[in-house]
């Protein structure tokens, strides 16, 4: 039977790699490397991780291309499913085509594969229809929210409290109610600045892991412009920006 391996790399530091994920990368006589449009440095991290991780004596480095998802976006969920559709019908193909029955192939996941990432759901949906016969296992990955709180020396959670973990996209107008913690992530549109600042700190961090790290902590109000300007310095500097951050609601009792 073919094995797929799924394993988290960490959100940008080669040095995230656990040594379980190592180890499974070591069985690997293929890794599948998505080249997308515009996000080479992504690329770059996993060939680096390959080079600096890989002690087998044979492997393969296949590069795919990604479909790109359609736009404008007919209805959000329809596009998705397309896109997830196309990506799979790629990956499904990979697997028929580069390997052999018995044969073993990773793929390299950003963070951690249970949050905010496709591939386990993709990979899921093909193993159960079943064309290609295959098993997969799954690694875990250092995610960037703990990369973030890890840099901000914080813990996500005030006492007992929930975290509430969100995208830019559906942070609305106001803090998500019920919350004290909220992570946001997958935010393009800088969703902190829509929000009322007052009695919020903010825990902001980018391109974490990297050369083109940059993190600042401070009330909302006051750091909303610095991290807008941090972001583009980011951008600039890498060719590509992710950020995440923690919104903490300033409590009483100070905690
Ligand atoms: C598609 S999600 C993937 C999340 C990933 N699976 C994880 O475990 O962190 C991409 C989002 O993760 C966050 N992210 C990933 N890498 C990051 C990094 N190095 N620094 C800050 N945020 C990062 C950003 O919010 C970005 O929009």
């Amino acid at each position: 039977m073919r094995t797929l391996l799924v394993i988290g790399i960490g959100a940008g530091d080669p040095d995230q790699m656990t040594i379980q994920a190592i180890k499974a990368l070591n069985r690997a006589e293929v890794v599948f490397i998505p080249a997308k449009q515009g996000k080479d440095g992504l690329a770059a991290l996993r060939r680096e991780i390959c080079r600096r991780f890989m002690t087998r004596e044979s492997w393969r480095e296949v590069n795919y291309p990604v479909p790109k998802r359609a736009e404008p976006d007919p209805s959000y969920r329809q596009s998705v499913d397309d896109w997830h559709a196309a990506i799979g019908a790629t990956w499904e193909k990979l697997l028929e085509d580069e390997l052999d029955e018995n044969g073993c192939a990773a793929l390299l996941v950003w963070g951690d594969p249970s949050l905010y990432d496709s591939t386990l759901r993709i990979v899921g949906h093909l193993a159960r229809r079943g064309r290609i016969a295959f098993d997969y296992e799954v690694f875990p990955g250092i995610t960037s929210i703990q990369a973030l709180a890890a840099k901000h020396r914080i813990a996500l959670n005030t006492i007992g409290g929930p975290v509430h973990v969100t995208t830019g996209r559906r942070l609305t107008e106001k803090f998500p109610a019920d919350a004290d913690s909220v992570v946001v992530m997958l935010d393009g549109v800088q969703a902190f600045r829509g929000l009322p600042p007052e009695n919020v700190d903010i825990y902001w961090g980018a391109n974490l892991g990297t050369d083109s790290e940059s993190a600042i902590a401070g009330p909302l109000g006051e750091k909303a412009d610095a991290i807008s300007q941090a972001r583009a310095t980011a951008r600039d500097k890498a060719g590509w920006v992710m950020d995440t951050y923690l919104l903490r609601k300033r409590l009483p009792d100070g905690d």
